[in-house]
């Protein structure tokens, strides 16, 4: 996932810290059994394969470093390890496979029923520099440790690139043939902003006319001790992502000499102004824009008397007041949950030690809630800084994603809960939830309107320092899960869709 973070389910759930959250009706009983499954068990040997395919993959250094410089050496590499890891996928006539934009592949899954509307799964190859200081085993390493593999994209995100073709390699070889289409796109540049990928995938399959039923991507994951009074764990699949604003402050003032200075230097105006933004935080958005829907729905899923003080919390803006709602502002990453984040990430000024530089520059990175858009986020700066002499310049933006449906109807969502349900039959709940980071699922809004990001691993609060950071890992188990996620998700999808009459025609 692109820069820091993750995907958090609805704060909503932080914020009561629920006790009593009821099991979602539906997800245990018949849903999941109405395929005609191949198991999703595997020999010995198949699991051994299986974990040494993925340290391999974590072995070769598919880095990117900023927009359009990777290491390409490496993604060619990948590109060849992938063809003689799962030779099954590369030979099955049925799957059409093509490199686009050079590093980036896609896989056409021909299914055996054309009327039913095809979906895609989504991962990227790329990962983001690993120096080796602080990691307890050098990154590229892929080295096993007390049960489980370290290295940088153990998490982010080569292990969902592996467990999606490892799912695949092991049902062809059970002979399965799918009846649903389904798309496999794996990005190059995922961590340096899609544009030469999944950018380039997703206009190559609009050309042919291409719509999805649904995209799963990287994203939420079942977390446990996260929510508070809540020992239950709890899979979170976010349902949007938050929008991005890079903004240039600048400031131009006259030159001079630092023995004669006048009052005010453009460091001092600049820096004045950044210290306002950074001390004046964006409006807690709590309740309010496109998640309220499912903001409700999802109460309505609660016993009473939690579903009334739900239902009321974001109406009579409850949370603005109460104890909890602040005590999520103090935590960084729940703060993330409920606002507009203001980071100052650049800040360049000076030449020359006396000589007052005319020019001071700063770069602010905003990610924007989903109630809101970049042009609100710019004029509320502005507004904040209340500096004539301060320019603003907007770098690049994109608004917050829409918000993909999660209710009945929501084909992609409801084949993900009894999957659930059945490779982790110890969570009984599900839940929609906004995801902080970004990924490369933005690029492909135009195919779909249901993008659900979720990684079917478990992920505890600590593990979360790891994306992007020091000692990056998955346990050889929670792989092993991932792949059996697929492997039944797969196979879920071509089942008829009950008791959804529209759905028939998708
Ligand atoms: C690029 O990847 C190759 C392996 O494919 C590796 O030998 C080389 O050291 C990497 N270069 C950088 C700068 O990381
Ligand atoms: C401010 O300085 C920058 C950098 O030197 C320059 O490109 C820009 O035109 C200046 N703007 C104004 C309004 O003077």
């Amino acid at each position: 996932m692109a820069r820091q973070y993750f995907c958090m389910a609805l704060a909503v759930l932080l914020l009561l810290g629920v006790a009593s959250v009821s099991t979602s009706k539906g997800l245990k009983g018949k849903e999941h059994q109405r395929a005609s499954q191949i198991p999703s068990q595997f020999s010995q040997e198949e699991r051994v394969t299986m974990k040494e395919t993925l340290k391999g993959a974590i072995q070769i250094p598919t880095v990117s470093f900023k927009p359009g410089e990777f290491n390409r050496t490496a993604l060619a590499e990948f590109g060849e390890y992938v063809y003689k890891a799962f030779p099954t996928v590369f030979r099955t006539s049925f799957i059409q496979h093509e490199v686009v934009g050079e590093y980036s592949h896609l896989f056409t899954v021909q299914g055996s029923d054309p009327r039913l509307q095809p979906y895609m799964l989504l991962s990227h190859i790329d990962v983001v520099p690993a120096p080796d200081q602080g990691w307890e085993v050098p990154p590229f390493s892929g080295l096993e440790r007390d049960g489980f593999i370290y290295g940088r994209g153990t998490l982010d995100n080569k292990n969902a690139v592996m467990a999606i073709l490892q799912a695949l390699e092991l049902l062809l070889i059970r002979n399965y043939i799918p009846r649903r289409s389904f798309y496999i796109a794996l990005g190059h540049d995922e961590e340096v902003s899609g544009a030469g990928g999944a950018q380039k995938i997703s206009a190559l399959l609009q050309a042919r006319g291409v719509q999805l039923a649904f995209i799963v991507d990287e994203g939420g994951f079942i977390v446990d001790h996260i929510v508070p009074s809540l020992s239950k764990p709890i899979a979170m699949v976010s349902v949007s992502e938050k929008g991005v604003l890079n903004l240039m402050l600048q400031v131009n003032m006259t030159t001079g000499h630092s023995a004669i200075p006048s009052e005010e230097t453009s460091i001092g105006i600049l820096a004045a102004a950044v210290n306002r933004l950074e001390q004046t935080p964006m409006p807690n958005m709590f309740g309010s824009g496109p998640l309220t829907m499912t903001l409700q729905q999802l109460a309505n899923k609660f016993p009473f008397p939690i579903n009334i003080v739900m239902n009321n919390l974001w109406l009579f803006g409850l949370c603005k007041q109460s104890f909890r709602c602040r005590s999520l502002e103090r935590s960084p990453l729940t703060n993330a949950l409920v606002r507009t984040t203001t980071a100052v990430t650049v800040f360049h000024s000076g030449i020359k030690e006396n000589v007052i530089p005319p020019v001071a520059q700063a770069i602010v990175n905003f990610r924007i809630h989903p109630a809101q858009t970049g042009q609100e986020v710019l004029e509320l700066a502005k507004n904040i800084v209340a500096d004539d002499r301060v320019q603003f310049h907007v770098l690049d933006a994109f608004d917050p994603l829409p918000v993909s449906p999660s209710d009945d109807q929501a084909l992609g969502y409801q084949l993900i809960r009894p999957t659930v349900q059945s490779v982790f039959p110890e969570v009984n709940i599900v839940v929609p939830g906004i995801c902080i980071g970004i990924t490369d699922s933005r690029h492909y809004s135009n195919l779909a309107t249901g993008i659900y990001r979720f990684t079917p691993i478990y992920m505890q609060p600590q593990d979360l320092h790891s994306f992007h950071g020091i000692n990056e890992k998955i346990s050889v188990q929670g792989y092993e899960t991932q792949v059996k996620f697929i492997f039944e998700f797969i196979q879920n999808a071509d089942a008829d869709q009950r008791p959804v009459p529209h759905l028939h025609e998708l």
